[in-house]
């Protein structure tokens, strides 16, 4: 089992890599030895999570074709490798998370296209650099809510909903990375999803004790459960593993 976990000497960009999660699997991807690329909007945060990774931070827009090709030139020319992404990244418009009646077309598109679409552009980017280079991994974040459909009941009380882009949006990215990873195979390409559960963070309490009520596991998740699956599917132990969906959240979905 030595080393079939360890990620030292593999260039990992991290997209969204200042987020709520972002930023724990930056932390635990460089505690595994990886050297992390945080690639986020948010330059203030993501110049700290890179100093506290001792990584590198390249401000980058997801959703902007010549930040995304300039990220993967900069990591290429610096690095000389990418070992692995992680599309990590939530971009929305300020209209996002409104509820089913009042998402007008525009919002609609808008968001589709911010988050399905960006998702593409950089594993499209990025497995072309590895299908060069002969191997890497891409690791694109899901959603229970990709995977079945929300359970309105836990919103009761609140004034919190499950955005309707979020189910097109997410379904699309679990099938897209299907695909991805039946193209790509024969290259030495993985390409697989995680679909966490929701993460506390300071929700409505009447949201968390439903949420929690509905939980195999009995609680949301932290933004450190997803480290493990991250770093698995990322490594050598993940070696046969292509096209699938790992579902981090605390059994919601076989309920
Ligand atoms: N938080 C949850 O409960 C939860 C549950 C299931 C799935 N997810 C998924 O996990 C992923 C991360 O979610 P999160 O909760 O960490 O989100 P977050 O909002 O905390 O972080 C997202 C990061 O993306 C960055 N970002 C936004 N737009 C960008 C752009 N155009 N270019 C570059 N960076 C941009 C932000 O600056 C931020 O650092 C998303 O795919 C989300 O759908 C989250």
């Amino acid at each position: 089992m030595d080393g079939l976990f360890e990620l030292t000497g593999r260039t990992v960009v991290v997209a969204g890599g200042a987020g709520l999660i972002g930023t724990a699997l930056s932390e635990g991807l460089a505690a595994q030895g990886a050297a992390v690329v945080v690639a986020d909007a948010a330059r203030d945060r993501g110049e700290q999570v890179a100093e506290t990774v001792g990584g590198r931070f390249v401000e980058t827009d997801v959703t902007d074709e010549g930040s995304v090709e300039s990220l993967f030139e900069t990591v290429l020319a610096e690095a000389g490798r990418l070992d692995g992404l992680v599309n990590c990244s939530y971009p929305r418009n300020e209209n996002y998370g409104r509820r089913y009646e009042d998402v007008t077309y525009a919002d609609w598109r808008e968001n589709v296209d911010l988050h399905l679409n960006s998702y593409f552009l950089l594993a499209h980017r990025a497995s072309l650099v590895m299908r060069e280079q002969g191997h890497g991994s891409i690791v694109s974040f899901g959603s229970t809510y990709g995977v079945q459909a929300p359970d309105f009941s836990v919103y009761e009380g609140t004034e919190m909903t499950s955005p309707v882009e979020y189910a097109a949006i997410k379904g699309g990215i679990l099938n897209l990375t299907r695909y991805m990873a039946s193209y790509l195979g024969r290259d030495g390409v993985r390409v697989n999803t995680i679909s966490p559960g929701g993460v506390f963070d300071e929700q409505h309490p009447t949201f968390v004790s439903e949420y929690e009520r509905r939980t195999p596991l009995d609680r949301m998740a932290r933004p450190e459960d997803f480290v493990g699956a991250v770093v698995y599917l990322l490594s050598d132990a993940a070696g046969y593993v292509t096209g699938h969906d790992l579902r981090v959240d605390g059994g919601w979905t076989v309920c």
